[in-house]
């Protein structure tokens, strides 16, 4: 593990264990200067979700709470989700509801930036998720009463990765994206149209979950004739480690959709 490869463990810090921090390269005074922001921020978070004084009074209350976006997104562990979650409350007709009291709870190391707030005009709230320090799938509640004092919630799920899983995402933009998803971007070219056999994206949980460890070690490592596919899929046995084809695994696991069974733990709200 090289140096340059820790500090992608993006920006937020203040959200990673402070175990994680007492790298040997850190000097001691700043090692304290973590944990203390760690122990302030614990307590503020704590103090958050106990009381209810701050919670803004609701002015009218919808039937039904849905997902305007932000679900299904890929994160880090302990990093704030590329995306927002925003959702939006509506009456039993489907129009936007505002003012109504929405609320986020998910497992407890998940602090919602905020954690409740009161719909805008157009019926939305948004939140800013830092997820959890464990890797695997986050469910996220959204809940908001009804009329009758009903609630009614919302479940939005969201992937951690973990470090060897963060390794392996990396090393599915470098080598495999290009013929496995069909998106072109600004930094790559997609090749997938070009290919006669198309590849399947690695969240197709339906073709790759039937695919065990083994045989997607022999495909990475040796190519699609491996696996009597075809040999547009080249082989990666020179290029990449094993530890790299290891990690390039857990990554294709750990984003499957449905999710495999190697998927990891779900983190709920307890
Ligand atoms: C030059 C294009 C190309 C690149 C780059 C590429 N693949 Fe593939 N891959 C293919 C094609 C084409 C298939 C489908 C083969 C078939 O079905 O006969 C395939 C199939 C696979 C499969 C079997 C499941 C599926 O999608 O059908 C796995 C797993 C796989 N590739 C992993 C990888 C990994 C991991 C990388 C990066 C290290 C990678 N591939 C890079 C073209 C590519």
């Amino acid at each position: 593990m090289t140096h340059v490869q820790s500090t992608i463990h993006v920006g937020t810090g203040a959200f990673a264990r402070p175990a994680e921090q007492s790298s040997a390269a850190v000097p001691r005074s700043m090692r304290y200067g973590f944990l203390l922001a760690a122990a302030i921020l614990l307590s503020t978070s704590c103090s958050h979700q106990h009381t209810t004084s701050s919670e803004p009074k609701p002015t009218a209350f919808g039937a039904a709470i849905v997902e305007s976006s932000g679900g299904k997104q890929v994160g880090q562990t302990g990093g704030l989700l590329p995306q927002p979650v925003v959702v939006q409350v509506n009456d039993a007709q489907g129009t936007a509801v505002a003012g109504a009291l929405v609320e986020f709870s998910a497992a407890p190391d998940v602090v919602f930036d905020p954690a409740n707030a009161l719909t805008d005009s157009s019926g939305q709230v948004t939140t800013n998720v830092p997820l959890g320090g464990m890797a695997g799938r986050y469910q996220l509640v959204a809940s908001t009463s009804d009329k009758s004092h009903k609630k009614v919630e919302l479940k939005i799920e969201e992937i951690a990765l973990g470090y060897q899983q963060t390794l392996g995402r990396r090393l599915n933009d470098q080598y495999c994206e290009r013929c496995h998803n069909p998106e072109s971007t600004v930094e790559r070219v997609s090749n997938y149209d070009n290919l006669e056999v198309k590849p399947h994206p690695f969240t197709d949980g339906d073709t790759l979950n039937k695919i065990s460890d083994a045989d997607l070690t022999a495909i990475i490592s040796h190519g699609g004739p491996a696996l009597n596919k075809s040999a547009l899929m080249p082989a990666w046995g020179n290029t990449l480690s094993k530890s790299d084809i290891q990690a390039l695994i857990s990554y294709i696991r750990a984003i499957s959709d449905p999710p495999s069974r190697n998927a990891g733990p779900v983190y709920a709200k307890n």
